[in-house]
């Protein structure tokens, strides 16, 4: 078995759409295991940028087979739109993309609750607002639709006659919108009518492949330090975002997975709120007046600071991360001075881990090692002598820190700007 798992090391955006699309060509099969139409991933082939939020980024390549597994949650508009934008840029996806059947559905009231959440809570997550949080809660409640009741047109309406009814309760106390349950039904169906040739059994489908010995890729979406379980929580998504999320996010053993690759930013970025000990806003106010470091999908400015190590070293970890592929190099090309956390203080404490509590966290201080810059453009190189002397430097510190072996380095958004080690 040929399968590899690609997660974000840091807090999502770290270019893992990219490094999908370039991994793609080795690989038969690309998969989405957990998130939704939260995540981003862009894409820059020749002259075109594409955003992929639902659907693998594996899809822009001809005659590669793509799976939305049953780990993800399913906004079955929104992913009409996504399969509709594709088609009209001339993008096949009939008998190239598959749903599983598993995958729950973001509702209408889900995007509801979670924008009025934001609004209300004491303590804001700065979520996208797709709805994705209250999906998961009602997944774990056991009261939420899966894609195959799209396909039960009868028992469908009942259910979500039912459920509307107890939902617009709970929004009239909070003062949120009443929702028609015919009107989300009709929505719902039409949507249906078009998914209908993608939903199948999506854990046949990977291990029917996985007989007939093709390469699968599991797409990662967000990054570690938004894991419910691991990263900086409150301020976290609601799914497992590190690697073991593909295995119960596509039903496929832990024992069938060969290589795990890490995306990595050669600085970090983090959108929404919640602690974030390296930030800088200089280097945010440097980046963002290049154009970049602004959300795939909300358009929010991305919160910018330097490479962390401590975060990266537990990533390491917790993931399995045996390859790294280190994006945005070209991000530092112009700087005097580069800082690098190797640690943190808290209080006296030196730490090389995070702390669990969200607080403490937040008092840390990164104690940072100084490079200098190599102050010359690094988006033209395309083997690893091709950069300058102290970029490399550079990048064996990270390596270092990561804990595991530099595999691909990305200088450019494009396709082309992108050279295995
Ligand atoms: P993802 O969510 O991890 O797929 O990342 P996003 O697409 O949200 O954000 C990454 C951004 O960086 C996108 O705008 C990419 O086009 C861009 N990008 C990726 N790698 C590189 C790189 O090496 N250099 C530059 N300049 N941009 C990059
Ligand atoms: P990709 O796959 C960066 C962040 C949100 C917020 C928190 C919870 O493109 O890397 P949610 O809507 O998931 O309940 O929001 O998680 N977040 C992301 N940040 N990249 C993403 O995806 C993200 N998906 C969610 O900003 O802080
Ligand atoms: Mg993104």
């Amino acid at each position: 078995m040929m399968n590899t798992v690609l997660v974000g090391v840091q807090w999502g955006d770290e270019g893992k759409g990219k490094i999908i699309d370039f991994l793609t060509e080795v690989n038969d099969v690309v998969v989405r295991s957990q998130g939704g139409n939260n995540a981003g991933h862009t894409v820059e082939v020749g002259e075109k940028q594409y955003i992929l939020h639902l659907i693998p980024s594996g899809i822009l390549t001809k005659a590669k087979k793509c799976l939305i597994g049953n780990g993800t949650v399913v906004d079955p508009l929104s992913l009409v739109q996504e399969i509709e934008g594709l088609h009209e840029r001339g993008i096949k996806t009939r008998g190239r993309l598959y749903l599983s059947d598993r995958a729950h559905l973001v509702m209408p009231y889900h995007r509801i609750a979670d924008a009025g959440n934001e609004a209300s809570k004491r303590v804001k997550i700065g979520t996208t607002k797709r709805g994705i949080g209250p999906t998961y809660q009602d997944k774990i409640n056991r009261v939420g639709f899966r894609v195959h009741d799209l396909l039960d047109k009868d028992s469908f309406a009942g259910k979500l006659k039912a459920r509307i009814r107890e939902v617009n309760k709970i929004h009239k106390q909070n003062g949120w919108e009443a929702l028609s349950a015919a009107k989300v039904n009709k929505s719902f169906m039409d949507a249906a009518e078009l998914l209908r040739p993608y939903i199948c059994d999506g854990i046949h489908l990977l291990h029917d492949f996985m007989d007939a010995k093709k390469r699968i890729l599991f797409e990662g979406a967000q990054g570690t330090f938004l894991d419910i379980d691991y990263g900086t929580y409150p301020f976290v998504t609601s799914s497992n975002t590190t690697s073991g999320g593909s295995c119960t996010g596509a039903g496929i053993p832990p024992t069938s997975i060969n290589t795990v690759y890490g995306v990595v930013k050669a600085y970090t970025t983090r959108v929404g709120e919640g602690p974030f000990p390296t930030e800088e806003d200089s280097l945010g106010d440097l980046l963002h007046g290049m154009g970049r470091e602004f959300g795939a999908t909300t358009g929010r400015a991305r919160r910018c600071g330097w490479f962390d190590g401590v975060l990266a070293r537990f990533s390491g970890r917790i993931n399995g991360v045996d390859k790294l592929a280190i994006t945005n190099i070209d991000g530092l090309d112009g700087l005097e001075e580069i800082k690098v956390c190797e640690y943190y203080k808290l209080g006296r404490k030196k730490l090389d881990y995070p702390p669990s509590n969200p607080e403490a966290l937040k008092a840390c201080k990164p104690i940072y090692t100084t490079f200098k810059g190599w102050k010359t453009s690094t988006s033209k190189a395309r083997e690893w002598k091709d950069l300058p002397l102290k970029a490399r430097q550079y990048l064996k510190v990270l390596s270092e820190l990561s804990g595991s072996k530099i595999d691909i380095v990305s200088v450019g958004p494009k396709r082309q700007e992108t050279f295995y080690v």
